[in-house]
Formats: C-alpha cells, sequence, structure tokens
C-alpha cells in the first residue's frame, strides 16, 4: 500500500505465481506493507490476517481497514504539515516515545501521523529511525498524498474490507492461526549473522525458532529468505521446495563484477544481481500457473 524498505512489490510478480490458490485463511506473518496481499489476484480469501510486531503499523491497518473514509479524511488534516520540518520531529518523537508500548488503538491521528512519517523521508535510506529528518522534494508529488489516494481506489478498499489485523509475535501468531486450510506467507527482517539477541531486531535465535516452528505447522507457507549456511541443513531441498530467483537491486547491497567499471565506480544503467529464494512447505508444481497480476490492470503506485 504503500513503499516500505523489504517491501516486496517488486518481488511479486515472480513470488504469486507459487501461492497456492485454495487456502480459506491467508496470513502475512511479517506484515510491513503488505505487498503481496495488495498484488496478488489470488487474494482476498475468506479470512486474511495482517501481523506486524511494530504496533504503529498495525494500528496504520487497523485504521484503514475499519473506517478508510476516516483515515483519508484525518490524512487531509496532516498535508499542511509536508514540509515542515520542526512538526516531523515532533512526530517522529512523539512515535519514537511510545514504540514498544501496548497504546489504545485505533488512534487515527496517530497512524495519519506515522503515514506522513513513514513516508516524507529519503527513500534511498535506512527507512524510520528515531533521528530520521524529513525529506520533501517540491518537484515531486509527495508520497503521503498518493498513499491517502489509495483510498479513492476500488482496489484497495475491496482487499482493506476483509482483513483481520493483528500485532503480536511472529510465534504467537504461527500458533494462532496454524490449521491445515491455512497459508502463511513468511517475510522476516534480513537475517543478520552477528546478531544473537538484540532489543529490536530480529536476531540469530529468532530466525532458528521460526524456521523450527515453521517445519511443524499443520498449514502451507513459504518463506522469502537469503542464502545464509546453516539454511540447507535446517531446510533440506530433499525436503522441502525451493525456488531461487536472480533479482536486482537498485540499493548497490552487494558489489558485483559486471556492475562495476574499471575506474572502480558503478557503471551506468547496471544494477548489482542478488538471490532471493522461495522456500516452500508444499510442492509448487502442483499450484504454479502464470502470473496472476494486478499490476497491468491498476496503477499500483
Ligand atoms: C521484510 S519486512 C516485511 C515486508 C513485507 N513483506 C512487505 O511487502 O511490505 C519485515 C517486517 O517484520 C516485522 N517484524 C520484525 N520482528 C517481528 C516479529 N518478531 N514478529 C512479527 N513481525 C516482526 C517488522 O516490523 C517488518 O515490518
Amino acid at each position: 500500500m504503500f513503499p516500505y524498505i523489504g517491501g516486496k512489490k517488486q518481488h511479486s510478480k515472480w513470488i504469486d505465481p507459487f501461492f497456492p490458490e485454495d487456502a480459506n485463511t491467508y496470513v502475512e506473518v511479517f506484515g510491513g506493507a503488505m505487498w503481496m496481499y495488495w498484488m496478488s489476484g489470488k487474494l482476498p480469501v475468506d479470512k486474511n490476517v495482517y501481523n506486524d510486531f511494530n504496533r504503529h503499523l498495525a494500528n496504520v491497518f487497523l485504521c484503514c481497514s475499519s473506517d478508510p473514509v476516516k483515515m483519508e479524511q484525518t490524512c487531509f488534516k496532516y498535508y499542511q504539515d509536508i514540509g515542515n520540518g520542526d512538526k516531523f520531529i515532533e512526530y517522529r518523537d512523539e512515535a519514537f516515545a511510545i514504540y514498544g508500548t501496548n497504546f489504545a488503538i485505533p488512534d487515527y491521528d496517530l497512524a495519519a501521523k506515522y503515514m506522513l512519517l513513514q513516508l516524507q523521508i529519503f527513500s534511498g535510506g535506512n527507512g524510520l529511525t528515531a533521528t530520521t529528518k524529513m525529506y520533501h522534494n517540491e518537484n515531486y508529488k509527495p508520497k503521503f498524498k498518493t498513499f491517502t489516494e489509495k483510498f479513492q481506489q476500488v482496489r484497495y478498499l475491496d482487499k482493506l474490507k476483509h482483513l483481520t489485523i493483528e500485532n503480536m509475535d511472529c510465534r504467537d501468531l504461527i500458533r494462532k492461526y496454524d490449521s491445515k486450510d491455512t497459508f502463511f506467507y513468511v517475510d522476516p527482517p534480513y537475517y543478520k549473522l552477528e546478531s544473537y539477541y538484540t532489543e529490536d531486531d530480529f536476531g540469530k535465535m529468532d530466525h532458528l525458532e521460526l524456521i523450527d516452528m515453521l517445519k511443524n505447522t499443520k498449514g502451507r507457507w513459504a518463506l522469502s529468505y537469503y542464502h545464509f549456511d546453516e539454511l540447507e541443513t535446517m531446510l533440506p531441498k530433499t525436503k522441502y521446495h525451493w525456488h531461487e530467483e536472480v533479482t536486482y537491486t537498485n540499493n548497490g547491497l552487494k558489489k558485483q563484477e559486471n556492475a562495476w567499471r574499471k575506474d572502480g565506480k558503478l557503471g551506468t544503467g547496471v544494477r548489482p544481481e542478488r538471490t532471493e529464494l522461495l522456500i516452500m512447505n508444499y510442492d509448487p508444481n502442483e499450484v504454479l500457473k502464470p502470473a496472476n497480476n494486478f499490476e497491468e490492470l491498476f496503477d499500483v503506485g
């Protein structure tokens, strides 16, 4: 629904064909901006669950799905703050002061302010942090306005209506929704080898526990990942179905030989390459169909 670090919008076209069509319940365990849900023509199904551990994001999705008109009107109130660096810092500090607490939701003003913060920052950076400052370029339409326009689009309104919102740790969520008719799409934060436990991050032990849990679910799941050493031991290719997709990134995360010129600079028009994984506990050949994607039919920017 909006640009988000790690969002799967650009990847939805190759991931969607692997999604089953016969699940009764669809669960995005690490919701973020929930791009697979918006992009897939196979969704919604009977029950569609958004979950994120970040209560601000859960609040945004709860407000958008419970009363999109009220959410749109609340966003209008904050148009006057686009480009106002002082207001940005005031809202940012307000959001971070309650981050990690159990604040009351839905809160429409808080949701609109949080979206203003999420969207009026430099898109090439590290996302919203407690020290981020406002980015606003008068030559471009503010992303906050583009987000607000989604409330006029039937496609979004229809999908919003079908959402159930959760705000819990991924493990509790999987326990709550696991059944043979559930399909989990699992897109955890980037695997950081160096961190076993950190205050806020999803550390190495969290990844290992998540994988252990997934191995014992009744439901089907598809897990988005990058390679790391333990992965093939934990989810052996003989038992799970692996799909490897070579993709291109604009953010230069990985230096590729052919992306660099002799003078050591990044060649123009060349994007570094990396391999994305989709690991499944079901046979994708039973569900594979050509991409069933709404991108060509709708403006989904
Ligand atoms: C890679 S992003 C998901 C992006 C999403 N697929 C999309 O298309 O926008 C991972 C998300 O997991 C959330 N998260 C981190 N730790 C979590 C946890 N323990 N349980 C549930 N969600 C968590 C983060 O807040 C973040 O929004």
